[in-house]
């Protein structure tokens, strides 16, 4: 933890030096034309200074960086998913390879199918449901993200959901249906915390958006526990996790190697566990993002092409009023 805040305090220091110099520089070059520039520059160096030694002053071990596949301004989740905008096009082709996810063979130029996703969501059920709730998704979100129509029916009949009231004003329970949202463990955040020695698991929903670092904190923390330091007596109801603030934790380590069967044959191991639930998660805080990153990719294609033509325009427009002569006697 030394280690890191040390190498942190001596990035802030580099980044303060390098802004004085561009500050410095910055006044030289500009000594004849005012002292706004150079003002801003060092009000610049001075924020960009005062938030490096804020973040690493922070008295907890900070995440390492992944490379996580969408995290690019182009790149997909997991490479590939078919958008929902066009599934009937796309979706044979891109996910053929999912086991049960589509008759069709897969497709030799067909990106890789969003496997990660699918694993991600098998350890979401299978380990972190117990506990967290992901109210935001309903199961028709699933399908063509990492399961087809059918399966995704199949899992929400399983649960039973309420509903009503019916004819006669009573509520009745009813298999679930597309439409519903996964349901969560508990009742209300009395019952989770009363379950959970007074922690409170949150709903896993936004997880990726409320925390800073993202899906880079998240994996930290799922594979980040150990044994308390020498002289630190371990606790009863919490667990020594340097990533989290505060480095007690009051959730049991989740994931250990072996924890899930994943059905495509994929090692569990706790990492690769970890990394599954991290890109389903991300999926889940932000389901649109593929189409939003498409969507801005056709918005800057077609302004580029309007911008040229605009060019042209305008040049077309001026050219009478710029070729004039005037001449004034
Ligand atoms: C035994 C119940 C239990 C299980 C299973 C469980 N959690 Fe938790 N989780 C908790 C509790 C309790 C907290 C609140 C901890 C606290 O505030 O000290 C928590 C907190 C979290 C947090 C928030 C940490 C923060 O910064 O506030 C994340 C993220 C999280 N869990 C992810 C997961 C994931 C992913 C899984 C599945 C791999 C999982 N949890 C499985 C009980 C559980």
């Amino acid at each position: 933890m030394l280690l890191g805040r040390r190498a942190a305090a001596a990035g802030s220091r580099r980044l303060a030096a390098a802004a004085a110099r561009a500050v410095a520089t910055r006044a030289a070059q500009q000594e004849s034309s005012g002292h706004a520039a150079p003002m801003a520059a060092a009000a610049a160096a001075v924020t960009a200074a005062g938030f490096a030694t804020v973040y690493a002053s922070d008295d907890v071990v900070h995440p390492a960086k992944q490379d996580w596949d969408f995290n690019g301004y182009m790149s997909t989740y997991d490479a590939a998913r078919c958008s929902s905008a066009a599934p009937r096009i796309i979706a044979p082709f891109s996910v053929g390879a999912i086991p049960h996810f589509s008759a069709s063979p897969p497709h030799p130029l067909s990106p890789s199918p969003p496997r990660s996703i699918r694993r991600g969501h098998q350890v979401y059920t299978e380990v972190c449901a117990s506990c967290h709730g992901l109210a935001r998704i309903a199961y028709r979100n699933l399908v063509g993200v990492c399961m087809n129509e059918d399966e995704a029916k199949a899992m929400a009949e399983d649960k039973d959901v309420m509903d009503g009231p019916n004819d006669e004003g009573e509520m009745f329970e009813r298999p679930g249906k597309l439409s519903d949202y996964f349901p969560s463990p508990y009742p209300n955040e009395e019952a989770a915390r009363f379950a959970n020695n007074g922690a409170y698991p949150p709903d896993l929903s936004l997880i990726m958006k409320a925390r800073v670092g993202g899906p880079d904190y998240v994996f930290a923390l799922l594979t980040g526990y150990k044994d308390p330091p020498a002289g630190i007596e371990p606790r009863d109801t919490q667990y020594y996790n340097p990533y989290f603030p505060g480095s007690w934790i009051g959730m049991p380590a989740p994931i250990m190697d072996g924890g899930v069967d994943y059905e495509d044959g994929t090692p569990a191991t706790a990492t690769q566990m970890a990394k599954d639930v991290c890109v389903f998660l991300a999926w889940a805080a932000e389901p649109e993002a593929d189409e939003r990153k498409l969507m801005g990719f056709k918005v800057i294609t077609a302004l580029t092409v309007l911008s040229g033509f605009m060019w042209w325009y305008k040049r077309k427009v001026w050219s009478t009023v710029k070729h004039r002569r005037l001449e004034l006697y």
